[in-house]
């Protein structure tokens, strides 16, 4: 079977542009234009769920001119293309910490949410300002909060519950990512979606984002096809074969 819901490294943008003399943010425009093929393949092959990393908390530490340039983009993209996502039946989400976003930003991905509220394809999800350490620890504190107004009792928590506290809980079951791929030849998550890719299979790709395109993602999810998911179990193991009741 293939993936549900595919989250994407989308890394090697600054690298790319320097490697042929050009600045960094020259990566960030060619690699935008990747993304529009990329969500159409993903609907094409009939995944459930795309996730896409945009920037991280840890991103915040670039120089203030590749962000301009980056939060401009992201504002282009979104006006661009939601007319397209929308005749796409395109379902779209940002996760990450809003409160570090300028109102420009703000209003733009509302405007996007706002388009796209009725559409019930492909779930869609950006990840700006986004870190999994500051997710989970929004939801602790999410939590805590629920606790101490005495609307909840710390027993209550379980896998489950923790989940609804995190920024994926609109996406329910489909949280869970199943192939996450990082572009770039770099071989970490870097703080993308840890709680959701628990049992995720990774998949690096070595080209920079903005050479990515939807044959490579079409490769990635045949291969994701034909590996084997043992969740911790036995691959195949009849009941029988469990220790417990083959004991004789
Ligand atoms: C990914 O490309 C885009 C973002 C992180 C915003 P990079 O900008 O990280 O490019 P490299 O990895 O430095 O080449
Ligand atoms: C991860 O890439 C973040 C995004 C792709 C948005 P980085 O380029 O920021 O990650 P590191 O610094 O190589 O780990
Ligand atoms: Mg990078």
């Amino acid at each position: 079977m293939g993936p549900l819901h595919v989250a994407i490294i989308m890394d090697g943008n600054g690298r790319w542009a320097r490697s042929r003399g050009h600045a960094r943010f020259f990566g960030h425009v060619r690699g935008v234009r990747r993304v529009q093929e990329v969500v159409q393949e993903a609907g094409n092959l009939g995944l459930s769920a795309l996730t896409l990393y945009a920037f991280s908390t840890e991103n915040w530490k670039r120089p203030e001119a590749e962000r301009e340039v980056l939060w401009r983009l992201l504002r282009r993209f979104l006006k661009v293309e939601t007319p397209a996502l929308l005749r796409s039946n395109v379902q779209f989400r940002v996760i990450g910490d809003r409160s570090r976003l300028s109102p420009a930003v703000l209003s733009a991905i509302r405007e996007t949410e706002c388009a796209l509220e009725k559409c019930t394809g492909l779930q869609l999800t950006i990840a700006v300002s986004y870190g999994a350490r500051d997710e989970i620890i929004r939801a602790a504190r999410a939590f805590a909060r629920e606790c101490f107004e005495g609307s909840m009792k710390p027993e209550q928590m379980t896998e489950d519950l923790f989940s609804q506290f995190l920024d994926t809980a609109p996406l329910g079951s489909l949280a869970d990512v199943d192939l996450v791929l990082r572009t770039s030849g770099e071989q970490r998550l870097s703080n993308f979606l840890l709680w959701q890719a628990a049992y995720a299979e990774l998949t690096f790709v070595n080209k920079p984002w903005p050479e990515f395109t939807a044959g490579d993602l079409r490769r990635a999810v045949q291969q994701f096809s034909s590996r084997k998911r043992r969740f911790g179990g036995v691959e195949g193991a009849r009941p029988s074969e469990t220790p417990q009741e083959s004991r004789t």
